[in-house]
Formats: structure tokens, sequence, C-alpha cells
């Protein structure tokens, strides 16, 4: 068993589900490791200093929308409905949600309990009125809510184009899950980042400061780390690229020279050149995104978006069971 030692004299194992990732992603050709493992405490920071970048247009952009509709939002979704924020939530967007709809509950979802519990902390203080009910889960997965809002309609909550971070087949079986979970008569408010110029996307993904290079990079830090690494990550450059075809920026890491290293005493050779593909960040014209919600189980009802159209906040809701025709 792989173990590591912090700073404290703490022993703590490394993530089985970590290591099994990592390996077999080193394996597999093209060489490819879920983005998932991007968010140990490094990576959440650097990912929140990417959040405000002058490059990284999506987290202003949504923010800026979202206070712009509330009103307009407010009246299609009604009041009493029981929030449901797929991930945990972020400082600035939920309270805007939250500010303003009158919801009956808040309950956020996410797979790490220590940001659950932060992220509620925070949401409490600032409305100590609401019902908040922090529900630890994988939201890939179908899940039951909690018993007490059984009764109320819901509102699922999923922003910052999160939804373009999965492939097409992987993104419509969340929006599935997600209707199964919230029930007949639910709503889904849902950032998505549009198509557009790649001089735009390409350095929103690879920002002059390199923050986003700095993340990316982490991933390798985290792997000699956490699983006894000798990754040399000076070998290792990021890259960001527009695929057109499939209309996804992807982060790789490209090995800058030949590099031979172990990971948990496992050997592994790169030549320079070659890459680890570590992330992809779909992006929805207007029709791509109104398929993808139907293809989803939900009937776009309503579409904002920023004066250039960079970012797109829809209002959908659940299709009925069996729809005509
Ligand atoms: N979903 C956002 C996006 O694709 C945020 C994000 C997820 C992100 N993973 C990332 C941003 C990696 C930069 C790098 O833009």
């Amino acid at each position: 068993m792989l173990k590591q030692e912090i700073e404290d004299g703490t022993v703590s194992f490394a993530d089985p589900a970590f290591r099994a990732d990592v390996l077999a992603g080193f394996e597999r050709r093209p060489r490819a490791i879920p983005a998932r493992w991007f968010y140990d405490r490094r990576g959440s920071e650097l990912f929140e200093a990417i959040t405000g970048l002058p490059e990284y247009y999506p987290t202003r952009t949504e923010t800026a929308i979202l206070s712009a509709i509330g009103a307009d939002l407010a009246a299609r979704v009604g009041e009493g409905r029981a929030v449901v924020e797929f991930g945990s939530g972020s400082s600035t967007k939920t309270p805007l949600l939250l500010e303003a709809i009158a919801p009956s509950a808040y309950v956020p979802i996410d797979i790490s309990g220590d940001f659950l519990r932060e992220s509620s902390r925070v949401l409490s203080a600032r409305f100590p009125d609401l019902l908040v009910l922090p529900f630890e889960a994988d939201f890939m997965r179908l899940m039951t809510l909690p018993r007490t809002i059984a009764d109320a309609p819901k509102l699922g909550f999923f922003p910052g184009s999160t939804i373009g971070n999965m492939t097409p087949l992987a993104a419509v079986d969340l929006l599935r899950a997600m209707r199964a979970s919230l029930g007949e008569g639910a709503m889904l408010v849902i950032g998505m980042d549009r198509i557009k110029a790649p001089d735009i996307l390409v350095p929103a993904y690879d920002d002059a400061a390199g923050v986003t290079a700095a993340f990316n990079l982490n991933l390798l830090e985290r792997i000699d780390r956490e699983l006894d690494g000798t990754i040399p990550v000076d070998a290792f450059r990021h890259r960001a690229i527009w695929n057109d075809d499939r209309a996804r920026i992807e982060m790789h890491l490209e090995a800058t020279r030949d590099a031979e290293f172990t990971i948990d005493g496992r050997p592994f050779a790169m030549a320079a050149g070659e890459t680890i593909h570590t992330e992809n960040s779909h992006k929805y014209g207007a029709r791509d995104a109104r398929i993808l919600l139907r293809s989803g189980g939900w009937t776009p009802i309503a579409e904002w978006t920023d004066p250039e159209d960079r970012f797109a906040i829809y209002l959908a809701e659940a299709q009925a069971e069996r729809p005509a025709p």
C-alpha cells in the first residue's frame, strides 16, 4: 500500500482509485488521465485563480448574465422550488441565483465532503433563513434526494459550463440522470460556453501568466507526491488545442524531451512530442445546445447570453415521460 507522509508526520494512504486511473491512463494510447484528479488542494487553488484571469472570460461572463436575469428567471421558475446544485457551490454564482428566486431549500451535491461542508457553511451564514441540505454524492449517478424536499418542485443548477467537460455521450447520460433524480415538473438552469474564434478560446486555456499551465502540470506533481512517482515535471509542457471537428478545447501535457520514470514502482517511457490528454471543454452553438438539452430529456424554454454571445445560460423543463408524437 502506498503511503504519503504529510508535514506534521501523519501518514495517509494514496487513493486507490487515483492510482488505478493514473496507471491505466499511462498504459493506454492515446495516454489520458481523468480530469477529476486535477483537484487536490493546490489544484483547487489554481483553478480558483484561473477563474479570475483576464483571458478566462467564462466565469465573469456567466456571472454577469446571471446578475442581469434575476427578475426574469424568478418570474419563470416561480417561488418555493428546492434548488439542487450539481457540484460545490461557487461563492458568487450561487448567491445570485438564491437571491433572485426565493427557494424553499438549497441542496448542494458534491463528491468532496470538505468542499461541501465549507460552501454550505458560507451559504448558511449568508442566508440564515434558508434550509441548506448538503448532500455528499457522485452527481454523475442517479440518486435519491433527501426526503425533506420530496414534495417540493426542483430547480437543478449546473453553472460553469461543467457539462462541457464531458463528451456529448456522457453529457446526455448526466442530463438524463438529473432529469430522473429531480423528477416530474423539474426545471434546470445550466451554463454552456459558446463556439467562438480560436484566438479567444485558446488563450482562455493557455494564459500569459501561466496559471493554466501550472494547473495542468500540478497533476504530474500530484502523481509524484501521492503515487511515489519520479516524473521529471520539467520535461513536460502545457498545451491547449482547439479541436474544431469535436468543437472542444483539449488540454494535454507534452513531453519536451525523452523521459523515463516510474509510478508506484512501474516503469514508463515517453518520447519527446508524446502527450497525455488531461481535459476537454466542449463548446456549443445555439442549436447544438438545444439539441443536447432535448437529447438529455430537457426542453429549453429560455436562453440568455452576453452582448458578445460568448456564453449562454439556459432554462429548461423536464420533458414529460412520453412526449407526443
Ligand atoms: N468548465 C469550465 C471550462 O471548461 C471550467 C474548467 C474545468 C476548466 N476544467 C478546467 C478551466 C480546466 C480551465 C482548465 O472552462
